[in-house]
Parts: structure tokens; sequence; C-alpha cells
């Protein structure tokens, strides 16, 4: 790991002190390889002051646990009919379960305690059919549970619940984890999966806003797989709660949980209730920020310096990329009507978020505008990345002639000897 690593890390830790995260691990991570990283993990969260309450499912041991002992569970992950019999399976799968991540958890030296927090109620009769020991969450005993964070205990969550005569019902895990977290306030929900993330079509979303999924659950609800569904659902209800950031990650990954965490652009899916990433135009408190963001590029020569004044004279025509609104990059569109051109300008990434596909983002919002504007071709000049303007932006190389006369004039004194690309916009 890289001193620099660590100091990225550092910038989310006043935003994620004394915060609450849910972690809603799939019981398939329990048996995994990687289970014993991922515990290491949570004391590593629970060592910078984050409180972390862990939930779990238990449908992968109800499968095996069905097929060793030869019978039918009448369903796996608590969304359908739960008899006795699979109650049974999940009452052993739970307990079985919870006690293994407290031996995770006290490997690690943390306290913790199985958390018997959910009060639940039959789901009933739906649709005629008898759901039987099907539970729904009714109640979160949150006293408790801050009792427990507040005494540094890592609450442990089975999917099961209890009503007020004792009876135990079934329930889904992810309906848990959410009723928990939206109860605690969480800022992040963590669906720990043995899947890369929510998987839509084929491709991976590695992050959308809340609205948008919820649009296509709608739409297209098979686009995603089974599995995963509940998933995307229980996302959605959560930004609606309240719950800022949703996360889906694999938990079959080594980094796959503290790479999301820390950073803004994770492995996995992240959901997000409000705007998280955008581009807005420049406003004049951002001069400061654009010549700090480039201040580097321009000691390499890979940009040209510009003035305070420069920059404000036409402040109109730059954009800021910014994440969790700090400012991470920028660019400009000048303008040039009389030829009905365009240049893409002080396109800068700061090395923080290097790689990641904000270059390209930027690439495509200024070529998008220019279309909008209805210019015939876009040009950029630039002394180090034309390849990266080529292979990453389907620029051509031209020549000084393609450039404005105004802006061949510029070009000629400023002795940069840049080279000039071209993109066709018709
Ligand atoms: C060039 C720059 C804008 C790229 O931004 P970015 O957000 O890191 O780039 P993306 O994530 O969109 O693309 C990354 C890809 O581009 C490649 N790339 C990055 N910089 C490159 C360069 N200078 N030349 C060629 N390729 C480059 C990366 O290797 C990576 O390739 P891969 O996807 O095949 O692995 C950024 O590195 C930067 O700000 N550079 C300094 C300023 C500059 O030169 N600006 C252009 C003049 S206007």
């Amino acid at each position: 790991m890289k001193l620099t690593d660590l100091r990225g890390i550092l910038q989310y830790i006043p935003q994620f002190r004394e915060k609450t995260f849910i972690l809603a691990i799939d019981g398939a991570i329990v048996t995994d390889d990687n289970f014993a990283t991922l515990m290491l993990d949570v004391a590593l969260l629970w060592s910078l002051n984050i409180r972390v309450v862990l939930v779990h499912g238990a449908s992968a041991q109800i499968k095996s646990l069905a097929e060793h002992h030869q019978v039918k569970a009448s369903d796996l992950d608590g969304a359908g009919v739960t008899d006795a019999t699979t109650l049974d399976l999940a009452l052993t799968a739970a307990n079985r379960l919870t006690h293994e991540i407290l031996e995770g958890l006290s490997a690690n030296d943390l306290r913790a305690a199985y958390a018997n927090v959910i009060v639940a109620h039959p789901v009933g009769i739906l649709q005629g059919v008898n759901h039987l020991f099907t539970g729904k969450v009714e109640r979160v005993d949150a006293d408790l549970l801050h009792s427990l964070l507040a005494q540094g205990v890592v609450p442990v969550i089975p999917p099961l619940g209890f009503d007020g005569d004792g009876k135990t019902y079934r329930v889904n895990s992810d309906g848990v984890a959410l009723a928990v977290a939206e109860q605690l306030k969480a800022i992040k929900l963590i669906f720990v999966t043995a899947q890369d993330g929510l998987i839509y079509r084929g491709t991976l979303i590695p992050q959308m806003l809340v609205g948008e999924l919820g649009r296509l659950i709608q739409q297209d609800a098979g686009g995603f797989a089974p599995e995963m569904i509940s998933k995307a659902q229980h996302a959605t209800a959560a930004c609606a709660a309240g719950i800022p950031r949703v996360h889906v990650i694999n938990g079959t990954l080594d980094e796959g949980l503290l790479g999301e965490v820390f950073s803004n652009h994770g492995l996995g899916t992240l959901i997000y209730a409000n705007e998280y990433e955008h581009i807005r135009p420049a406003k004049k408190k951002d001069v400061r920020a654009i010549q700090l963001l480039t201040k580097q590029a321009v000691e390499a020569e890979e940009l040209m310096k510009r003035s305070r004044g420069v920059i404000e004279k036409s402040l109109g025509d730059y954009f800021i990329f910014e994440i969790d609104k700090n400012p991470v990059a920028c660019v400009a569109l000048h303008v040039y009507p009389e030829e009905n051109q365009g240049e893409l300008a002080c396109l800068y990434v700061s090395s923080s978020h290097e790689n990641q596909g904000v270059g390209r983002k930027l690439i495509q919002f200024v070529e998008n505008k220019a279309r909008e504007l209805g210019l015939r071709e876009l040009l950029a000049l630039s002394t180090q990345a034309f390849t990266y303007f080529q292979s990453k932006g389907g620029f051509v190389e031209g020549t000084p002639d393609d450039l404005p006369p105004p802006r061949r004039e510029k070009y000629e004194q400023s002795g940069r000897r840049s080279k000039v690309l071209v993109k066709k916009l018709g």
C-alpha cells in the first residue's frame, strides 16, 4: 500500500466518524475464503470509529442443509412460504452462521453480540396463500442496538424475528438490513454478495441515481439476475427511506469492502439518493479551484498557464466535475461562432481520480454541448495527451491550419507547438 492511498482514505474519516454502516452479508460469504479478511476490514472500520452493524442471510446454508437432510425447503430467502421444516432449517442455519460471525469478530479482538432486535409478525395470507412462518419486520429494537453500539459491541442480527408471544418467524435478511438501516439512520447500507454488484443485462452498474434504478426495475426487472432483484428493490427502498448511499459489493474479493468505502469509484455498485457526481458550470468561486487543480499540469507543460483574469473573462466556458461536492476535474469549451468550431480546453483530472473514466466523461460532455450548439467541429490542443484524445476521444490529428484564424495567431505566439486534434461532429 502506498502512503498516498492512506491520504485518500483519511479524507473520508471526518465524514464517517461516529456514523453507522449496515453490512448485510449473504450467507454464502460467511463460508467463503475471504470471510476472515472481511472481518478484519470490519475491525478496521471500527478502529476508525465507524459503527458497524452486521445483518446476515442464510439461504445458501438452508439450501445445503435441505440437501443434506434430503428434505425440501419451501423457500430459501424468507420472501416466500416458510413451512415448519424450513423454519427448522432456517433456525439451525442462522444460529450456526451467527456463531461463525461472532467467531470471526472475536478473532479480530472485537466484542460482538447476537442481537435479538427484530420484532416480527406473520406475513399472513397473500393472494390466498398462507405464508406460515414467514415474517415481516414490524419493529426494530433500536434502544438495544444503540446501547450495544455505545459500549463498543458489534451487533450481529440473523434473519429471524420474534413476535410478542415469543414465536419465531423467518424474515428476509435484505428487509432486516433495510429496517435496521432506517432505524439507526445509517449513512451506508452495504450488501455483501457473491456477485460483483448489480448487473443489468450483463453489464455491471458502477453507480446510479436511485430514480434511475427505480425506473429500470419498473420497466425491465427481468434485466436483473433473479437473486439480485431483491438487492435492487431494497436499495431503492433504502434511498427512499433516507439512506444516502447503498452499495452492492462482491464479498469474495480481497479489497471489495475497503475499495468501495474509501474511494469515489469502488469495484461494486453504488446507488445514491442525491447527486453524487456531476458536471456543473463553473462559478466565480471556482476560479481558484481551477488554478489549484491545474497547477501541476501547468508546471509539467501539459496545460497552458491561465491567469485569474483570463479564466474570469471566459468563466462561462468552464465546467467543473464534482464528486460529493469536491471539484476533481475541469474542462472548458471555447466557441468560435464564425467558423462554427469549438475548442475543448483546460481538460484536467486530479491525480487522485485518474483512470476512472472522468476524462472521457468530460470529453463526452463537451462534445454533447458542442453538438447542441450545432458546431461542425471540435478541436483540442495537447502537448502530452494527444494519443489520449485519439484513442479515448475519437479525435484525429490535424494541423494548425484547422484552427480558426484568431486561435491560430495565439498558437503561433505561444511557441508551445501543441498537436492539433480534430473531431468532426456532423
Ligand atoms: C489526460 C487526462 C485528462 C486523462 O484523464 P483520466 O480521467 O485519467 O482518463 P480516463 O479515465 O478517461 O482514461 C484513462 C485511459 O487513458 C489513458 N491515458 C491517460 N493519460 C494519457 C495520456 N497523457 N496519453 C495517452 N493515454 C492516456 C490511460 O492509460 C487509460 O487507458 P486505459 O483505459 O486503456 O487503461 C488526465 O490524465 C490529465 O488531466 N492529464 C494532464 C492534463 C492534460 O494533459 N490535459 C489535456 C490537454 S487539454
